[in-house]
């Protein structure tokens, strides 16, 4: 089938997209903000004040990449595009979706495997896995910092993901709270009629706001059968 004629899907990924993976969310019990204080090490007045503290934590979440796979919702999301226009809008700084194939993928807030220049924001460098050092700095001298947009940040990005989400025809949303603005915000660009689903084991409180159908699994069940359940209606299932 041709895919102008079939709906636009924009996928809207947080953490728990990566929990069955081994990548800890931020906001659950045990989660990351539990252990960290999001001030020290995720805003610029941070940065300013401990550099060395903010490299440390985003070296080690860095690291930690290299021992963690994409799991069966990440997966789903690779089949998924094989049969619909599917955009992806993700809040996660992991390359999860990369690894398991996704593509049109937009990071709102980042990605581990670059750095960039504390001062020239336009210098971004592919850093893969490795450390970023003090000291270590862009062709024009001034030091690196994670790629990573922190609380208090402009997120350029957001424009693009509105523009998709405006677009959309289906809306899946996965394993995100929905307590950080303006990625939760895109729920409000959703057009009237479209369709929107949520991928998450915990009550939300958007549910009736926004007529979600809410798939209280996780992901790893919740997304694959979704993305099953949306194949066979377009593709098995029409007369
Ligand atoms: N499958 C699906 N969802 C899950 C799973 C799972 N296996 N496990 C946990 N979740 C859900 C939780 O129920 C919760 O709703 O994932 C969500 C995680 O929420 P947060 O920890 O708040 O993560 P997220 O919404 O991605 O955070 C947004 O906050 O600190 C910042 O920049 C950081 O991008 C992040 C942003």
């Amino acid at each position: 089938m041709d895919k102008q004629n079939l709906p636009k899907i924009v996928v809207l990924t947080g953490a728990g997209i990566s929990a069955e993976s081994g990548i800890r969310t931020f906001r659950d019990s045990g989660g990351l903000w539990e252990e960290h204080d999001i001030m020290d090490v995720a805003t610029p007045e941070g940065w300013q004040k401990n550099p060395a503290l903010v490299t440390k934590f985003y070296n080690s979440r860095r690291s930690q990449l290299l021992s963690v796979e994409p799991n069966p919702a990440h997966l789903a999301l690779t089949r998924l595009q094989q049969f619909f226009d599917v955009k992806i809008v993700t809040q996660n700084v992991d390359d999860l979706h990369e690894r398991a194939g996704n593509k049109n993928i937009l990071h709102l807030h980042g990605e581990l495997i670059k750095a960039r220049s504390e001062k020239h924001t336009e210098l971004v460098y592919e850093i893969g896995y490795r450390e970023i050092a003090l000291g270590e700095t862009c062709e024009k001298g001034f030091q690196l910092r994670p790629h990573i947009v922190w609380f208090g940040e402009d997120v350029p990005l957001i424009v693009e993901a509105s523009k998709y989400v405006v677009d959309a025809d289906i809306l899946i949303v996965i394993g995100t709270s929905l307590n950080v603005y303006p990625a939760a915000g895109l729920l409000y660009h959703a057009p009237y009629g479209c369709e929107k689903y949520l991928v998450d084991p915990s009550e939300h409180q958007v549910d009736n706001l926004f007529r979600l159908r809410h798939i209280k699994t996780a992901a790893g069940e919740g997304v694959p059968a979704l993305v099953e359940e949306l194949i066979n209606r377009y593709f098995f299932q029409q007369g």
